[in-house]
């Protein structure tokens, strides 16, 4: 599985790139999780980075595209990847096209996963996730089984992102219509890329990527 989920923030993608890359032995990539690893460790990455999204604004491009050139060219990605919040910009896509074809390993798919705005500041603003091992949850449409404790690690005490505040919601998502969406048209415009409805249960939105990939490799 080579695959790049697109989606405005809080469609889902990290729940999916999750379950999708463990259920089929992938690497799942994700910039913003990297970046945050990198600001708990108090990297120089992540004391850069920090400002940059507390405010909701995206980190600057030849610092992402660094980070990603390693990891995708690092031999656990030759077995699959899943990408998640990259790439984000056009510059970001265009270098993505080189690093691929270095590692040779080009993507199979990419997935537009489409939620309406309202539905995405909802969902951030109830979402709660673990500081151990990353795995997210939300109050009411995915409470973990214990309150307040990580289904997956046993973790106690899930967290809010600084980023999940409305005010930097509605921040992030002006700054994903500016600079996300002429990425999808360059997808578009290559022919690779697939738009699914993210309304739907977390189980029905793996199924429906699942399909998708599977009927691009029929
Ligand atoms: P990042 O961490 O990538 O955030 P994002 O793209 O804004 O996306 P989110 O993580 O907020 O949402 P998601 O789509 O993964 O949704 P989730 O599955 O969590 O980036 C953060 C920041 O880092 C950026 O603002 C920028 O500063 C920087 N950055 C990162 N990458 C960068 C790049 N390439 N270039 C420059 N800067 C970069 O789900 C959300 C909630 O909904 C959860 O509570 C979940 O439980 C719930 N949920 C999920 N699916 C469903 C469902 N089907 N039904 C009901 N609820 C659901």
């Amino acid at each position: 599985m080579k695959l790049i989920l697109f989606g405005m923030p809080g469609v889902g993608k990290g729940t999916q790139a999750k379950i999708l890359a463990q259920k089929h032995g992938a690497v799942h990539i994700s910039t913003g999780d990297m970046l945050r690893a990198n600001i708990q460790n108090g990297t120089p990455l992540g004391t850069m980075a920090k400002g940059y999204m507390d405010k909701g604004e995206l980190v600057p491009d030849n610092l992402i595209i660094a980070m990603i050139e390693e990891v995708l060219s690092s031999a656990k990605a030759k077995k699959g990847y899943v990408l998640d919040g990259f790439p984000r910009t056009v510059p970001q896509a265009e270098s993505l096209e080189t690093i691929l074809w270095r590692a040779n390993v080009p993507i199979d798919k990419a997935i537009n996963i489409v939620v309406d705005e309202e539905e995405v500041v909802r969902r951030l603003s109830g979402r709660m996730t673990c500081p151990n091992c990353g795995a997210i949850y939300h109050k009411y449409n995915q409470p973990p089984k214990v309150e307040n404790t990580c289904d997956s690690c046993g973790h106690v005490g899930l967290i809010q992102r600084n980023d999940d505040k409305e005010e930097t919601v509605r921040h992030r998502l002006e700054v994903y219509h500016k600079n996300t969406e002429p990425v999808l048209q360059f997808y578009r415009n290559k022919g690779t890329i697939v738009d699914i409805n993210g309304a739907k249960s977390v189980e029905e939105v793996t199924t429906a990527i699942e399909q998708v990939l599977q009927s691009a490799r029929a």
